[in-house]
């Protein structure tokens, strides 16, 4: 099945070799390359005043989809509590490990990459503060740019933290390689070709929190089936959060269509002809180094984010955005809006054929240092 993920997860990497002195001899033996980073400061200049003007606009429309953190909840309402008795603490646990008993291998090398993707969270607030005209200037910014940003982390942090203390409690995955995972990959950052500019950054978002909405959604749907109900509620609970946030992304750039339809269609157009990488794909454990491809091939065999759901956000974005009906573009903008339309269809179509070459092919497995080097089918 992995050939048919090259579409969604792991489009052609183009060697940037210069580039892999960002990378402190240390922390590489031969993990991803890197493929975007050539373009930078994209936007004109002279667009950072659109950010500057809808900044009143920001702070009455995005600023309340974050939650207060007295309404939030916490990693700890899920966890058994430590406080209690030894006894009580103890039977907590064992029900913990009791329920993820049943759950598959196959199961955890996806949680585990889930896990490690929202583990990354500082690439991914670094990532937010490269974008020109909205970046935190002083890392306490009361800009509603930066106060979204700051807030987002800060609720994105107990996804990670409520997965990873889950992970550890169930003793089904081996912490000691899931924690190198997350340095190497904290340590590689991400590149996902958004170029300091807000248009593709928002763009970029906007899908990929819809993909960790879907993904949570059925990791959570997984869970339920294999006899975790405590588990499902986790990854429901993760995936109302993305929706929440994906919400926000999603009405940034409704925005940007409508005080700079070019702008913003050319930027819709530019994220997906460079393909939407998934936001851990320099993932490496010091050992495997096509890890990325790996986990998103079980991730695709076990349907909890596949190439259908990469085109099935397209065409949510598609219809959200009502791209299809906006007229008077100029025709670089009307190139673009083509170019958009029409790409979910041929998503699906090399799809199709993907699978078909794939069911041709002798069944492949590969070893995953997460789950104690047993083999998964990719
Ligand atoms: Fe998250
Ligand atoms: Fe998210």
């Amino acid at each position: 099945m992995q050939s048919s993920l090259v579409l969604s997860f792991s489009p052609p990497i183009k060697p940037t070799p210069p580039l892999r002195h960002l990378h402190p001899p240390s922390a590489i033996a031969s993990p991803p390359l890197l493929r975007h980073q050539s373009t930078t400061h994209s936007m004109p200049p002279e667009k950072t005043h659109i950010f500057k003007s809808l900044q009143p606009w920001a702070t009455h429309n995005i600023l309340p989809l974050l939650k207060p953190v007295d309404r939030c909840w916490q990693p700890s309402d899920f966890l058994p509590v430590s406080s209690n008795s030894d006894d009580h603490f103890s039977d907590e646990v064992r029900a913990l490990r009791h329920r993820t008993s049943n759950l598959p291998d196959e199961y955890f090398v996806v949680l585990v990459g889930d896990m490690i993707t929202e583990d990354a969270l500082p690439t991914y607030q670094t990532m937010i503060n490269t974008l020109d005209g909205v970046r935190d200037e002083t890392g306490a910014s009361v800009d509603p740019w930066a106060m979204w940003t700051r807030a987002w982390t800060a609720e994105e942090n107990r996804h990670g933290d409520l997965l990873r203390t889950y992970l550890y409690l169930s003793g089904r995955v081996d912490m000691n390689m899931v924690e190198r995972t997350v340095q190497y990959l904290i340590s590689s950052g991400m590149d996902p070709g958004t170029e300091n500019n807000p248009y593709l950054g928002f763009v970029y978002t906007s899908f990929q929190e819809r993909a960790t909405f879907v993904s949570h959604g059925n990791t959570a749907r997984l869970a339920k089936e294999g006899g975790d109900p405590v588990l499902a509620r986790i990854c429901g609970t993760i995936a109302s959060d993305e929706k929440r946030h994906e919400n926000a992304y999603v009405k940034i750039v409704e925005k940007l269509l409508e005080v700079d339809p070019n702008g913003a269609m050319t930027a819709v157009a530019d994220m997906m002809r460079k393909k939407i990488t998934m936001p851990a794909h320099l993932m490496y454990d010091g050992q495997d180094p096509s890890l990325f491809e790996h986990f998103s091939a079980v991730a695709q065999r076990l349907g909890v984010y596949t190439a259908d759901d990469y085109a099935d956000i397209l065409e949510y974005l598609i219809e959200r955005w009502r791209l299809k009906k906006i007229e008077g573009l100029s025709g670089e903008g009307r190139n673009a809006q083509e170019f958009v339309c029409g790409l979910a269809p041929r998503i699906r179509k090399l799809q199709e054929r993907a699978v078909e070459r794939a069911k041709k092919m002798e069944p492949t497995s590969a070893k995953f240092s997460w789950i104690f080097n047993k083999d998964v089918m990719v």
